[in-house]
Order: structure tokens, then sequence, then C-alpha cells
């Protein structure tokens, strides 16, 4: 089974839906940068405050902040930890970053066009405690407005707003599409189609990871 997982695709792919499914069936430690960023936010750390501005705009947060971040987190696994990358490296100045720290020995790439992609953002729903993830059509939750895991109250993300949307995708197009290639010529590129039912999704998803 590969262990060190970068999960690739743009906002809205899934990348945290079936990274959470992979992490629930096999304990993988799921690393979430966006998760880690808006807690550092919602806490207002030094962290959060230079955060802020870059995530409301729908764009990136500067490599040196988001590298720093991801050293420390990945000093802390220990050698055996099987983990997963869920929305870091976004830009190949982070990748080379991570490349230095771990073998990375599975980019799985989550294929979503365009249309798909702003109508799950603008109807996700998300948890503020646990980062638990609905869509009020695809997936709502059990008691609407509450999260079916922790009992937290859901909320809309402020960069789910379709103007905020549309800007991440173009962020995501010129910085991070480049990581296919990257990961493609290493051989390590595996790309699943993320449209249509999570669960079948999840399946084509395992066959890559083991
Ligand atoms: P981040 O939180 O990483 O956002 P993202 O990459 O834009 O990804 P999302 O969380 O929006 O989507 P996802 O692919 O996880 O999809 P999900 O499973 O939730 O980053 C936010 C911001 O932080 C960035 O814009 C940037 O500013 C900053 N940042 C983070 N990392 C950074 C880095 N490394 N460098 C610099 N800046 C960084 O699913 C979406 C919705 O669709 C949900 O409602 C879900 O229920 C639904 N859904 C999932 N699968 C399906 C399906 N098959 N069918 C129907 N609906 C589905």
């Amino acid at each position: 089974m590969k262990t060190k997982i970068v999960l690739l695709g743009p906002p809205g792919s899934g990348k945290g839906t079936q990274g959470e499914r992979l992490s629930q069936e096999f304990g993988f430690v799921k690393l979430s940068t966006g998760d880690m960023l808006r807690e550092a936010v919602r806490n207002g750390t030094p962290l959060g405050l230079k955060a802020k501005e870059y995530m409301d705009s729908g764009g990136l947060v500067p490599n040196d902040i988001i590298i720093n971040l991801m050293k420390e987190k990945i000093t802390s696994l220990g050698d055996g930890a099987s983990v997963i990358f869920d929305g870091f490296p976004r830009t190949v100045e982070q990748a080379n970053a991570l490349g230095e720290q771990i073998d990375i020995d599975l980019a799985l790439n989550l294929d979503v066009d365009d249309a798909e992609l702003l109508n799950r953002l603008t109807r996700r729903r998300s948890c503020p405690k646990c980062n638990a993830v609905y869509h009020l059509d695809f997936n709502p939750p059990k008691k609407s407005g509450i999260c079916d895991k922790c009992g937290a109250e859901l909320y809309h993300r402020d960069d789910d707003k379709e103007e905020t949307v549309r800007n991440r995708l173009k962020v995501y197009r010129s910085n991070t599409m480049p990581l296919i290639e990257y990961y493609e010529k290493k051989r390590k590129l595996k790309t699943v189609q993320g449209i249509g039912n999570i669960d079948e999704i999840f399946e084509e998803v395992k066959k890559a990871v083991l």
C-alpha cells in the first residue's frame, strides 16, 4: 500500500472528502494546510493574521510561510507514519521542499470540471470544529445545519462565494496545475475521475492506493 500520498485537484474536487475516507479506513494521518490555516485564522494567531487576506481573496499564502509550517508538521510525524497531504503542495517550490523531506509514493489527482466545482463549493457547508464537509444536495447532514460527527453548527466558508471561487480556480490553473506534469515526470501520478457518486469514486481512489 502507498503510505506517502499527495492529493491533487482543483478547489472542490473532493480532496478533503476522499482524504477523510482514506484516513478513516486505513488510519492515514491527514495533513490539510487549508484546515490548519482556517484554525489559525479562527484563533487569531500570528499565522492566521498573515494568512487571512490571501485566503479571503482566493490567492495563495506565500510559499515560505507554508513551507515552514509543513516542515514542522512533517518532522513531528515520525518515520513509519502513513500520511496524506491535502492542499499541499500547491506550487512547484512547495513540491520541491516536500521532496527534500519525504519520498512521495503517489500523487492522486481528482479530475472535475469547473461547472461542477462551482456548484459544489457554493453549496458546501463545513464544520468549524472537526472540519467535516457536507453538500446541501449531494451529501447533506442528517439534521439541517448541524454536523453529524460533532454536533457543531455548520457554516459557509467565506472563500466559497462565487466570485472568490472563480479566482481560486484561476490561481489553481496558474500555480498548482503544473504539479500534474511535475508528478507525472516522476511517475508518481494517478488521475481519478472525480465526478459521480462519492462511494464509487472512493473505490477508484482505493485501487490507486492499494
Ligand atoms: P483549501 O482548504 O485547501 O481549499 P481547496 O484546495 O480550494 O480545496 P477545498 O477544501 O475547497 O475542496 P476539496 O477538494 O477538499 O473538496 P471537498 O472534499 O471539500 O485552501 C483554502 C485556502 O487556503 C486557499 O485558497 C489558500 O489561500 C490557502 N492555502 C491552503 N493550502 C495552501 C498552500 N499549500 N499554499 C498556499 N496557500 C494555501 O468537496 C467540496 C464539496 O463537494 C463538498 O460540499 C463535498 O460534500 C462535495 N463533494 C465531494 N465529492 C463529491 C462528489 N463526488 N459529488 C458531489 N459532491 C461532492
